[in-house]
């Protein structure tokens, strides 16, 4: 390279070179001026969003005219989410049951990766799912963990197959698989909140503590569903078939993903409304006492028993969808209250069950889950699982009365909805001296919808009982809660 400056060719070059920047510059800045002055005088319709600084416009565009103006911010929504949803194709005729319960077909995007075609697909089913895709042949790949599936391998390059789509305007790819109930709405609450264009891993670990010592606490459970960001998303397709050729000795899809996740450097961030449901048994205890954070998702719902009795799961999460559609923010959402009067405590897990203890018990206990079910290992002891749980009580007169969602409607007139609980199964004898909820058969709650319940610090909803004339009814009102109001007797 000649760097002379005397060099004619060079200096002619330089002053064209010069010539053109001075027009550049002119060229760049006057509709940037004209740009920030319009800024200027709509400046307050930018900043929506509550997590990107305001940008004080005024002083930047005096100070460095040369930074692009941001675009003014547009909220994560539904459209801007791609599902990789991992299935089979000899599962599929059961398993797509379970989708239709979620899927919007108008309204969201993604596609169902099986490893080969299903022979006869019903008709009429692909307007209520998404596409069909047949994953890339991964026969070259290394599987060596002694007891596993093969299967890993393709269903963790989902993210990577999905990229290659080169959809427009995708923030975040959510991997699922087709045994996972996703509350999509809540979904987009939670991915709202993160910046899609950095690198963002989010999802949640398992409920059994051996799980996420064998597997690891620091990677996202595939079956509970797991949102990467776009920035992520393309970073690991670049490098995610050579990754996974580095972990030929792992067992799940899943792993897979978090070791490359290790390799790149970028941590899990838990959200814990996902749940990969690694128990055995009966979610009921898990769920009426959710954690005070949107549900997101729900899985391994062929292992677990149905959410209400005597239904099937899928008919079970089809009365589900009934309270998510009408305020999913609120759905599972545990409120505490007392029975003053009666000396009951109230624990109500809108949109799903509610539950009447005699005697009064403490917000501290009544937000611990009942060990309604056990670990992956089949135990059901106290260290079992990464959260704290309580035992079954064995005392007849301890055991909770439980009101089961049956209907849900909407009052335009109040804006209120008005969900029904009622009691299936009956409680044994109980010999105390105090008033015995069997007499209530039903519970009606009251509640406003509050789509906006998660864009303030989280806390739990209260509770009311309030009077009522209905013979074996409770009426309870659920809202947030007022100035001065806590759980206490
Ligand atoms: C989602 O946001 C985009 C802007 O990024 C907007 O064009 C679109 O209408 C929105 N869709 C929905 C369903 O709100
Ligand atoms: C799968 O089946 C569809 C029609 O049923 C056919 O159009 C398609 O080519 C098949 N794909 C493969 C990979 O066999
Ligand atoms: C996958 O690739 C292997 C070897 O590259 C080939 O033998 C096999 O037939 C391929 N399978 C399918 C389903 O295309
Ligand atoms: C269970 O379902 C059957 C048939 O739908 C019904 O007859 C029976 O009463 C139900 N039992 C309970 C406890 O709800």
């Amino acid at each position: 390279m000649n760097n002379n400056p005397k060099d004619p060719d060079q200096f002619y070059s330089s002053r064209s070179f010069s010539k053109l920047m001075v027009f550049l510059l002119l060229l760049i800045s006057i509709p940037y001026l004209f740009y920030s002055l319009r800024f200027i005088t709509h400046s307050n319709h930018c900043d929506q969003n509550p997590n990107i600084p305001t940008i004080h416009t005024t002083s930047l565009s005096e100070k460095q005219p040369q930074i692009p103006t941001p675009k003014p911010f547009e909220q994560t929504n539904i459209s801007h989410i791609v599902f990789g949803i991992g299935a089979s194709s000899n599962l599929w005729k059961q398993r797509k049951e379970y989708v239709k319960l979620w899927w919007k077909p108008n309204q969201m995007r993604g596609v169902v990766w099986l490893e080969q075609n299903v022979t006869k697909p019903d008709p009429g089913d692909e307007n209520l799912l998404p596409e069909l895709r047949i994953s890339g042949n991964t026969t070259n790949f290394k599987y060596s963990y002694p007891k596993g599936s093969r299967s890993a391998i393709r269903i963790s390059r989902i993210v990577s197959e999905t990229v290659r789509l080169r959809l427009k305007d995708v923030r975040w790819f959510v991997m699922g698989d087709d045994d996972t109930f996703f509350v999509t709405e809540n979904l987009v609450r939670v991915l709202q909140k993160y910046d899609h264009n950095q690198f963002y891993y989010i999802g949640s670990s398992s409920e059994t503590h051996l799980q996420n010592i064998y597997h690891s606490y620091n990677m996202a459970y595939g079956g509970g569903g797991f949102a990467i960001s776009y920035g992520l998303a393309v970073a690991l397709e670049k490098m995610q078939d050579r990754c996974i050729q580095r972990y030929a000795g792992l067992y799940g899809s899943d792993d897979r993903i978090h070791a490359c996740m290790a390799e790149l450097g970028v941590p899990l961030t838990v959200e814990k409304g996902f749940h990969q449901c690694d128990v055995y048994g009966n979610l009921f205890g898990l769920l009426t006492a959710h954690p005070v954070t949107p549900l997101i998702s729900l899985h391994h719902l062929d292992v677990v028993e149905p959410i209400f009795p005597n239904v099937t799961q899928a008919q079970a999460l089809k009365r589900l969808t009934q309270p998510m559609d009408l305020d999913s923010a609120g759905l599972m959402q545990q409120s505490i209250c007392y029975d003053e009067a009666r000396k009951w405590t109230v624990s109500v897990s809108w949109g799903y069950a509610v539950q009447i203890f005699r005697g009064i018990f403490s917000a501290r206990e009544m937000e611990m889950p009942a060990r309604t079910f056990q670990n992956w290992y089949r135990r059901a002891d106290s260290t079992s699982f990464t959260f704290n749980t309580r035992p079954i009580t064995r005392n007849s007169c301890q055991i909770p009365f439980v009101y089961y969602f049956s209907y849900a409607v909407y009052n335009e007139d109040t804006h209120q909805t008005a969900t029904r609980y009622v009691r299936v199964e009956s409680n044994p004898e109980c010999k105390w001296r105090m008033e015995d909820p069997t007499q209530i058969e039903v519970v009606e709650v009251y509640k406003k919808p509050n789509p906006n319940l998660w864009d303030k610090s989280p806390r739990r909803n209260c509770c009311r009982v309030k009077p009522t004339k209905k013979k074996g009814t409770m009426v309870i009102d659920v809202g947030e809660c007022r100035e001065g109001e806590v759980v206490e007797l």
